[in-house]
């Protein structure tokens, strides 16, 4: 502890006492012949030294300094001014998108997925597109299993609020992209019997678990989630490129313009100006989550290609694996 006395020592008839807001309190139970001492001791809490700081230069037992310390702080008449460690929550956010930044530029933006799409577009074959897409539709039908568990979120009334604003602008979002898929004649009922890669799922089970137990992690992750409009804006643009029709890729617009226009991309920002500060351990946390988060989301997009890209069927139907098992 660094304290700092809140008020002024003086002796008060041989007493020591410490006047604050103009009200006298006598320090009890320090003898006679120590009070010239407790004064010293009550001067030197300045709010610059530690308690064995102050101890040496009253020439005094830490011991005694550490007891009024301690009954001073019991009472409210000391403030503790040791340099916070805990950060504010938004100057932390701003050092874990600089880590998630160079690593999507390590991983994600160079993947056998993105480096196809945006250099070889006119030979990624069409069943990638149609994959993303449905990988897609598996993501955002699972949203609400993952965003759900941070509805409750009771450590800031604000930031709560926005994540149930947010929930309810997402609700549905799976039948814009179910819409384009119909345009190759995919319907509900044949995605109902498909699964999605293990790659899709582990994303999605990895923001559910964060969301229930690491609710500031997982709002950290949302910015990326939704300012990935960047990137799905780079896959429509691909999709436009290569030629799909307008029935495939319009819906597919229409989300990523949701997500413009609600700025979803931003939602991270504005839920960490509402919550509370982060300690240093929490910090070295949420980098490591950090990481973890991009390879899962680099899996995703590197999943999309490993499948789609070769001559597996487009639809992973659950009744074709449930009769080869
Ligand atoms: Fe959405
Ligand atoms: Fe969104």
């Amino acid at each position: 502890m660094i304290p700092r006395l809140l008020g002024t020592p003086k002796l008060v008839d041989g007493v020591p006492s410490i006047i604050s807001a103009g009200h006298p309190f006598v320090v009890e139970g320090v003898d006679a012949r120590r009070a010239k001492k407790a004064i010293a001791v009550l001067r030197a809490m300045d709010g610059t030294r530690t308690v064995d700081q102050i101890a040496r230069s009253a020439r005094t037992e830490a011991a005694f300094v550490h007891s009024l310390t301690s009954a001073l702080d019991h009472v409210g008449l000391v403030r503790d001014e040791r340099t916070p460690e805990a950060r504010a929550a938004l100057d932390v956010l701003f050092e874990l998108e600089d880590l998630a930044n160079s690593l999507l530029y390590e991983s994600i933006y160079r993947n056998a997925f993105w480096h196809a799409l945006l250099n070889e577009t006119d030979t990624v074959p069409l069943q990638v597109f149609h994959g993303m897409a449905i990988e897609n539709y598996h993501f955002l039908f699972r949203e609400s299993y993952f965003d759900a568990p941070a509805l409750n979120f009771p450590a800031s009334t604000r930031a709560r609020g926005l994540m149930n604003q947010f929930y309810g602008e997402e609700y549905g979002h799976d039948e814009l992209i179910l819409k384009g898929l119909s345009s190759l004649g995919i319907t509900r009922e044949d995605l109902a019997d498909t699964i999605p890669l293990p790659q899709t799922m582990a994303l999605c089970n990895a923001l559910a678990f964060w969301a229930r137990y690491e609710p500031v992690f997982f709002f950290s992750t949302l910015g990326i989630l939704e300012g990935k409009d960047i990137t799905i804006d780079s896959y429509i643009d691909a999709c436009e490129r290569r030629g799909l029709p307008a029935g495939f890729v319009a819906p597919i617009r229409a989300h990523a313009n949701i997500n413009m226009e609600g700025e979803h991309g931003s939602l991270t920002r504005a839920l960490f100006e509402h919550l509370p500060p982060i300690d240093a351990r929490g910090v070295l946390q949420m980098r490591a989550r950090t990481r973890l988060f991009i390879q899962l989301y680099d899996g995703f997009y590197t999943g999309i290609w490993n499948y789609y890209s070769g001559s597996n069927s487009l639809l992973r139907r659950l009744s074709t694996l449930v009769d080869a098992s």
